[in-house]
């Protein structure tokens, strides 16, 4: 059985969360050791090769969630509600019911007290919520640090606040400075899960892809890369080509053969 949103919310204070993002079967079956994958818009960038997730349809946000239930049998699936896909009360729960359709046990929306009456409605309809504060990259037009001044600190905390009563089950804090993200995280009963917003929060989130080394158009300094993927992968189609070019591959053990007798017989009948 897999992991429920309840069970994300018993962890806090007990045990840190894992989050890895995963938009496809293969990678989430390799991925599922890890309490919750969330199908990010990320999706837009390390998928689709956008430039960022401002063209992420729910389209997309179904059919990688669709992958993802595949590949799944442990983790909890977040799915991200996509860029004006959650204006009004009435598209937030069709849109959310519509990844749940799709495999997802929850959904992910980006924002403070402006969506806290989405998200109730969103809750009211059953289906769980994770929250997005800080650094929101459906609307940031600079990637910055969040929470830097006292001001802006105080509106981030009645943020969490304030969608914590709207019912989330948890928060993903986006590159808050990580003093805020502890004071959020003391003061909130939720868990916090952190992307570059220090090791306080309950749990952390990375992208796949940045912490597998397999994007490099961009590495913010808080994706620590645990593998070097992209040059493995370009060092073996190297050795493909090379062997192919060579002709080295296929080898005997990789090709069929037909029966002797049967190809004489064809021999015969060809010549
Ligand atoms: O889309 C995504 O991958 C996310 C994470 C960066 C938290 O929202």
């Amino acid at each position: 059985m897999h992991k429920n949103f309840k069970n994300i919310l018993e962890m806090k204070g007990k045990e840190k969360i894992t989050v890895l993002t995963g938009y496809d079967s293969t990678m989430v079956t390799l991925c599922d050791q890890v309490d919750v994958i969330l199908v990010g818009d990320s999706a837009g960038m390390v998928m689709l090769g956008y430039e960022n997730t401002s063209s992420v349809t729910m389209e997309d946000m179904i059919r990688f969630t669709t992958a993802a239930k595949n590949g799944r049998k442990n983790s909890l699936i977040v799915s991200d509600l996509p860029i004006n896909s959650y204006n009004t009360k009435k598209d937030a729960v069709e849109n959310s019911l519509k990844l749940i359709e799709a495999g997802a046990d929850a959904v992910k929306l980006e924002g403070g007290k402006e969506v806290a009456e989405i998200i109730k409605s969103i809750t009211e309809a059953k289906i769980p919520v994770m929250g997005h504060l800080g650094l929101l990259p459906q609307t940031a037009q600079k990637y910055t640090v969040q929470g830097k001044t006292k001001d802006s600190a105080l509106e981030l905390i009645e943020d969490a606040e304030i969608i914590t009563k709207s019912g989330v089950f948890s928060i993903v804090l986006e590159m808050v400075s990580s003093q805020v993200a502890k004071i959020i995280t003391e003061k909130i009963s939720v868990p916090t899960i952190g992307i570059g917003s220090g090791k306080f929060c309950d749990g952390q989130v990375l992208v796949v892809h940045d912490m597998l080394g397999l994007f490099e158009k961009i590495k913010p300094k808080f994706a620590k890369r645990y593998l070097s993927l992209a040059d493995e992968i370009r060092n073996a189609v190297k050795s493909y080509t090379i062997e192919v070019k060579e002709q080295k591959f296929p080898d005997i053990e990789n090709e069929f053969q037909m029966e002797e007798s049967e190809y004489n017989k064809l021999r015969k009948e060809i010549e």
